[in-house]
């Protein structure tokens, strides 16, 4: 059983509504409250100071200028993001620090820990082999990587001369590879022959040939990571370790623009084709260091787990970006959790004694489903924080985190933001609090999130509900661009509330102190027979019932009702798919909701289909269930599940 809970006096008594222990407080890089108001006072002066925090070849001129679809931070300042996560700790004398730990998913293997002295002759070895095939300043390098550590160096590599990168997923089709090298202009891709996932060898390189068919790639540059010899084309293919072996170890950064394009990722809009969301390196920098600094309360002797894939925004702010500008160590793991069993991520906690663990709810339920037996295997004693990020976090889910991984004495840091806006918006700070289940916590200090109106321009009071637009100053990490197409960033970002709002597409409310509650996409939000209720609503509901493993819920058109939610549902082992079980579900959303929310179908599933940043495609199952066409499934880290769950609603159209 879980120790008794020390949080301060304030609220005690309400429930799950968790606040920092003293020595969390004492410990916490922020415990004071007034940095909200000292922020929201003088937001681009708090920006400023942080701004401070980082190292700049030459300081800016002003620290915000705003244009209609043109905002700038740290006007004219000239600064390097790869000197700031490497050299600038070199010569602060922790070349000697461990950088990276890279944990293989074969437990023979042996795992790989750089020093910042080494991680930093790596990248400047490789960025002379970029130079040395021609790349430069501004030229787009195409990454498709496994979670090795050169995905680290390949990255930072292109920061420190300048080329913006684009890396794509690795378990992305060779379609989704052609259609990004193609939007970017890419000449060069790094890649690898493969790499293991859940014990399979993966053969990567056949991917990567098939997706530079009919691009502009003309240099591919290949990891060894298998060693069992990949297909190499001639003239084109060349071995990293060759090209390594050869290249001087002295790389001076290049001067970069505040913003200069630091990085491309693409991810899925409205339609079928993914955007390329561009970063800029300034406000990047300095967002992306103090939010990983502060949220997981990184301090010398922290080693910091962030789970995600190096092909999504987590994984470039806070596997890499993040973690090494704040000199922290930084674990990244090859493969799957389920090898060579359900405890390996509590195998890998252990082992290198982890203090932050920042994952995704996805990944916690299906660690719920598989049974407290594997984390009380291990040692977990190490951990101090953990966080999530990438959908809203039910209660159930929330609260076996916090008992069963961080045994009670962790805080929960829920992170809300996205792609878009580059770095972590709104959350509860650790030394501040509190954690509630459900509930991501307050804006980000200097982050002016806002509850806004559906079809006007007013801030809504605590407890209503609307969409959630961040006004000015516009973040600092916020992106500026979709590539190569102006008008799908202003129609995306800026035309439902103007220039001076950019707006996010979630639905939100907050209550009386601030604490805003992320209810979904507002695409997922019904109307049940004239009652406003999201998906996400339903979903939180039906994920009290213990049977239920995980849920996802989308709008069907209805006769008399207008709409009405269809439960995909996904039961723990041991339950069966019966009319029982149903009649179960329905119980649970009626005393937790009310009989307005009750699916008008609950479907039994064996899988749901599923982004790799872990969130379930709703857009996907609503189309299913409507008999509409599909769309874009080349995000899906599990296509294969589309076929099974067609014919499984009754829905005739
Ligand atoms: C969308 C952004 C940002 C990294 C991972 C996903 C949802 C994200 C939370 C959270 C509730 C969340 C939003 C957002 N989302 N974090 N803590 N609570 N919802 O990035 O693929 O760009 O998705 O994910 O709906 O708009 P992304």
């Amino acid at each position: 059983m879980t120790e008794p809970i020390k949080w301060v006096e304030k609220d005690r008594s309400a429930k799950n509504v968790f606040w920092p222990t003293e020595e969390m407080k004492r410990h916490a890089w922020v415990a004071d409250e007034a940095i909200y108001e000292q922020a929201a006072a003088d937001p681009e002066g708090f920006w400023a100071k942080q701004a401070e925090e980082i190292s700049w070849i030459k300081r800016w001129g002003k620290t915000y200028q705003f244009e209609p679809h043109n905002y700038k931070w740290f006007v004219g300042g000239k600064l390097n993001i790869s000197f700031n996560s490497l050299d600038r700790h070199i010569e602060a004398g922790k070349g000697d620090k461990i950088a990276l730990i890279w944990e293989p998913e074969p437990t023979e293997t042996e795992v790989i820990k750089l020093t910042y002295t080494e991680l930093h002759r790596e990248v400047c070895k490789f960025a002379n082999v970029l130079k040395g095939l021609g790349v430069k300043k501004g030229d787009r390098v195409g990454i498709y990587l496994p979670m090795i550590p050169e995905a680290v160096v390949a990255m930072q590599a292109c920061a420190r001369i300048g080329a913006p990168h684009s890396v794509v997923f690795s378990a992305f089709s060779p379609e989704s590879l052609r259609d990004r090298l193609i939007d970017a202009g890419a000449k060069i891709l790094i890649t690898a022959d493969g790499y293991f996932r859940r014990t399979k060898k993966i053969d990567l390189k056949r991917n990567a040939d098939a997706g530079v068919e009919g691009t502009d790639v003309e240099k591919v540059i290949v990891v060894n990571r298998l060693g069992d010899g990949a297909q190499m084309t001639a003239d084109r293919d060349l071995w990293y370790h060759e090209l390594m072996a050869d290249a001087s170890d002295h790389c001076l950064p290049e001067e970069m623009d505040s913003e200069d394009l630091l990085f491309i990722l693409y991810t899925s809009g409205t339609t079928g084709k993914p955007k390329g969301v561009v970063h800029t390196t300034g406000g990047y920098a300095v967002q992306a260091a103090i939010t990983t600094k502060w949220n997981f309360n990184l301090h010398d002797d922290d080693v910091f787990w962030c789970t995600a894939d190096v092909g999504w925004i987590t994984g470039h702010t806070y596997v890499n970006y993040g973690p090494l500008m704040n000199g922290s160590t930084s674990v990244i793991y090859e493969g799957s959790p389920d090898a060579p069993d359900y405890g390996r991520m509590w195998a890998i906690i252990a082992k290198h004694k982890v203090t932050a663990l920042y994952t995704a709810p996805t990944a916690i339920r299906m660690c719920v489903k598989w049974g407290d037996q594997w984390p009380a295997k291990h040692n977990l004693s190490s951990l101090r924080i953990l966080g999530t990020v990438g959908e809203p976090i039910n209660l159930d889910a929330w609260l076996w985190y916090f008992e069963k991984i961080g045994g009670g004495r962790c805080p929960i840091i829920d992170t809300w933001w996205q792609t878009e806006t580059g770095a972590n918006m709104i959350n509860s700070l650790p030394g501040i609090g509190p954690f509630m289940p459900t509930i991501a916590g307050r804006p980000f200090p200097g982050i002016n999130a806002q509850i806004l109106e559906v079809g006007g321009k007013m801030q809504l009071p605590p407890g209503e509900g609307g969409y959630l637009a961040i006004g000015g100053p516009l973040p600092p990490a916020l992106l500026r661009g979709v590539y190569r197409d102006p008008e799908r960033f202003k129609d995306q970002y800026f035309s439902e509330y103007g220039p001076e709002y950019y707006f996010t597409g979630d639905g939100a409310r907050k209550d009386e102190p601030g604490n805003v509650r992320i209810t979904g996409r507002v695409d997922d939000v019904m109307n049940v027979a004239g009652h406003r209720l999201a998906t996400a609503e339903v979903e939180s509901a039906l994920a009290q019932n213990d049977k239920v493993s995980e849920v996802a819920v989308v709008s069907r058109p209805h006769d008399l009702k207008g709409e009405v939610p269809v439960a995909f549902v996904l039961l723990k082992v041991g339950a069966d798919h019966s009319d029982e079980i149903r009649k179960e579900l329905i119980k649970t959303v009626d005393s937790v909701i009310g009989p307005t929310a009750r699916p008008d179908e609950i479907v039994f599933v064996d899988n749901v289909p599923k982004t790799r940043s872990g969130k379930i495609m709703r857009r996907l199952l609503k189309s299913l269930v409507r008999n509409e066409p599909l769309g874009d499934t080349s995000t899906l880290v599990n296509p294969e599940c589309v076929d099974e769950l067609k014919g499984l609603t009754s829905y005739k159209g």
